[in-house]
């Protein structure tokens, strides 16, 4: 199974000063370097964290971007003229933290039959965010998706017996997934904890993680961080 790195919070601090660090894109070639199969980047329609000048650079840089991205006009005329390797089609609401639930495939099933069709034209393969819900699977294949990428922020919210009830959810929807020749990945919410059971869900290609692998970073990565400062600061001479 491959490790997809996230790393549109490493651009939300930035963004936060309007500032021109940390890059994500120096964050996505130390994921590579650490394992990271591919990397993923969500270009936001309000531009929140990731924007097109980011897109345009990790392209070019990384092994292999996967551009998430709300199925609308103007996204899918960036992800084709970007050619990344791949995109991800998920839900987006303005006001969201992040990304709240599947897409609905059901509902849109002709506009994303024809948003696939006009990225695999591009030679772009194609990836559909979903709840593990039968229907929707089912829809997914039906769109002719290659992957989808179960939802796994319920799991992750919640505690206990729902929990496990959740991780069964997920089980039962790789496995019907893959009965349909669906290519399989997972995430949201995915941390250093709840990871072991995301471990027993069968048949996954992919996980992708974001916002934990950022925070350990930055907790991991403050000590260095302020002993280069420390040096610097030697050299003061009063
Ligand atoms: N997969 C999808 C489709 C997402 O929308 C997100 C969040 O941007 C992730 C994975 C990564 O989630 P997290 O940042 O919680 O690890």
């Amino acid at each position: 199974m491959n490790l997809g790195v996230n790393v549109d919070h490493v651009a939300t601090v930035r963004q936060a000063r309007l500032a021109k660090y940390p890059s994500p894109v120096t964050a996505a070639i130390a994921c590579e370097k650490g394992g990271a199969w591919g990397i993923t980047a969500h270009l936001r329609e309000d531009r929140r964290h990731i924007n097109d000048a980011d897109i345009r650079e990790l392209v070019k840089v990384v092994k292999r971007l996967n551009m998430e991205m709300a199925a609308t006009d103007e996204m899918i005329a960036i992800a084709c003229e970007v050619k990344p390797h791949s995109c991800c089609l998920v839900p987006e609401k303005r006001q969201e933290l992040t990304t709240e639930g599947g897409l609905d495939v059901i509902a849109r099933q002709t506009y994303i039959a024809s948003a696939i069709e006009r990225l695999h034209a591009e030679g772009i393969i194609v990836s559909l965010f979903i709840d593990p819900v039968e229907e929707q699977i089912q829809a997914a294949s039906d769109v002719g998706s290659d992957y989808i990428e179960l939802h796994t922020g319920t799991y992750s919210n919640a505690v206990g017996e729902a929990q496990q009830q959740e991780l069964v959810r997920l089980r039962e929807g790789a496995a019907f997934a893959t009965s349909l020749g669906l290519k399989v990945n997972a995430g949201h919410g995915i941390d250093y904890v709840n990871i072991e059971g995301i471990l027993t869900i069968p048949g996954l290609h992919e996980l992708n993680i974001g916002h934990s692998i950022v925070g350990r970073a930055i907790e991991v990565g403050m000590e260095q961080a302020t002993r280069e400062m420390c040096a610097l600061m030697r050299k003061y001479k009063g």
